[in-house]
């Protein structure tokens, strides 16, 4: 049995309702399962068994671990076959950490180039369960564009809410070629949160957005799988971007529910890391204060992360809780010298992902994290998502204007600068420098 539980007033709920908040008391809403009727070690074999199947929803990375994720007939499930994405070794980023060794579990290598397509898959197979015909979400660029394709594959319309002239071009031109309606609105991500979430109460639309609990069950598996292909030896820590807070939120539920299913004995650390303009949890953190305050304005190159008011703070608060999890924030700077090293490993990421490498070794350098341990780094998107910013920094034309403050130009000391040639070969043999 799979309800919709209050986070707040713990009040359960049908899963055929719909339902975003509690309509008792506004709190945010888990899906929840009777996870005593479940044994892990045959939940393992069955999952394992998967591998080699060759149907969609046994190789969907979300879908093959269906049994921790609300029932649904199976012929009515949306699926890109999401997932899969590989952990790579990523060696000069760890030398640039401090680390003896770093792990990357890249989810920018998904369908649409982010995370969000672990989510979106259950999402809108929600949507298709509740006879919605309409989706719609507020975003900064990879909801929107994850979210237009999975519609279009549903064959619903959909409605992205973006704030104008903010999000990366990549994210857009997905949202237009998968036929969404796209609404640039005059304000922040904030706004176009406040706003989406207005409408969705009044209009027959449903919400895709990460307070939207089913959205966060499909990115719960990311952990899953994680494990599945570590042959279900834990790391010691998950480091992991915080924007809206929805994704770390699901991932410390995925670890938490395979710990009370006794197929892990402890949780990994999760570690959420924001960047310097956008931190609003990282400050409450540090303040240990009981609420969130957002900041307005938000503020960031990282344009997937400048939000200032997130929605799911209090479950990355319960996720940082119950895995003796930790903050970070880190200055521009930081991001872009750690995104360009990502790249010299031959990985590459937009820039809202970079935080973690640039958190980790800020970690390293204080002794929050010691050299040894063994680090798992989530990358949330595709390097192409954002190539104005990447040709920027290796242009050494990066630009940075803090709020009320003075345009700065990042250093761009990992750049690989172009190099201009005359269209002569004896030029272009010395500009190679290879003789
Ligand atoms: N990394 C990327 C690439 C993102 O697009 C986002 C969020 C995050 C990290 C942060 O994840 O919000 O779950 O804490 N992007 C959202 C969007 C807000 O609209 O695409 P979070």
């Amino acid at each position: 049995m799979t309800s919709l539980r209050c986070l707040a007033c713990h009040t359960n709920h049908s899963t055929g309702e719909k339902l975003y908040t509690c309509p008792g008391c506004q709190g945010l809403l888990d899906v929840a399962y009777s996870l005593e009727e479940m044994e892990g070690e045959r939940l393992v074999a069955l999952w394992e068994s998967r591998l080699v199947s060759r149907t969609d929803i046994d190789r969907s990375g979300v879908w093959r671990f269906r049994e921790l994720l609300p029932e649904t007939a199976t012929d009515s499930i949306v699926t890109l076959i999401e997932g899969n994405t590989q952990l790579w070794d990523a060696p000069r980023s760890a030398t640039y950490a401090g680390l003896d060794r770093l792990t990357v579990k890249h989810l920018g290598m998904n369908p649409t180039g982010s995370f969000k397509d672990l989510g979106m898959t259950t999402g809108i197979t929600q949507a298709r369960r509740l006879g919605a015909t309409a989706v719609a979400c507020a975003s900064t660029g990879n909801t929107s564009a994850s979210m237009a394709a999975y519609a279009a594959r549903a064959g619903m319309k959909s409605f992205v809410f973006i704030p104008s002239g903010q999000i990366a071009l990549g994210k857009l031109s997905q949202a237009l070629d998968y036929g969404s309606v796209v609404l640039q609105i005059e304000g922040d991500f904030d706004d176009a949160m406040r706003l989406v979430r207005e409408v969705a109460a009044e209009t027959p639309i449903y919400l895709l957005n990460s307070i939207n609990p089913f959205r966060l069950e499909g990115q719960k598996t990311m952990a899953i799988e994680m494990l599945q292909q570590r042959s279900w030896r834990l790391p010691d820590r998950v480091v992991v971007p915080g924007g809206n807070l929805g994704n770390s939120s699901a991932i410390a539920k995925g670890f938490h529910e395979l710990l009370l299913l006794g197929i892990i004995d402890r949780m990994p650390r999760i570690t959420i890391v924001q960047a310097e303009g956008s931190n609003p949890l990282y400050r409450m953190w540090q303040a240990g204060a009981d609420l969130l305050s957002p900041i307005s304005p938000a503020s960031t190159l990282a344009t997937a992360i400048k939000i200032g008011n997130p929605v799911s703070w209090p479950k990355a608060i319960r996720g940082l809780s119950c895995s003796h999890g930790s903050v970070e924030s880190v200055s521009e700077q930081e991001i872009a010298d750690a995104k360009a090293v990502i790249g010299s490993d031959g990985i590459g990421c937009e820039p809202a992902s970079a935080v973690t490498l640039a958190g980790i070794k800020k970690l390293v350098a204080s002794g929050g994290i010691s050299p040894g341990e063994d680090v798992v780094a989530i990358l949330t998107g595709h390097v192409l998502k954002d190539p104005d910013y990447t040709v920027n920094y290796h242009r050494g034309t990066l630009h940075y204007t803090p709020p009320g403050g003075e345009t700065l130009t990042l250093q761009s000391t990992y750049a690989n600068a172009f190099i201009k040639v005359s269209a002569d070969k004896e030029a272009l043999i010395d500009a190679m420098g290879l003789v």
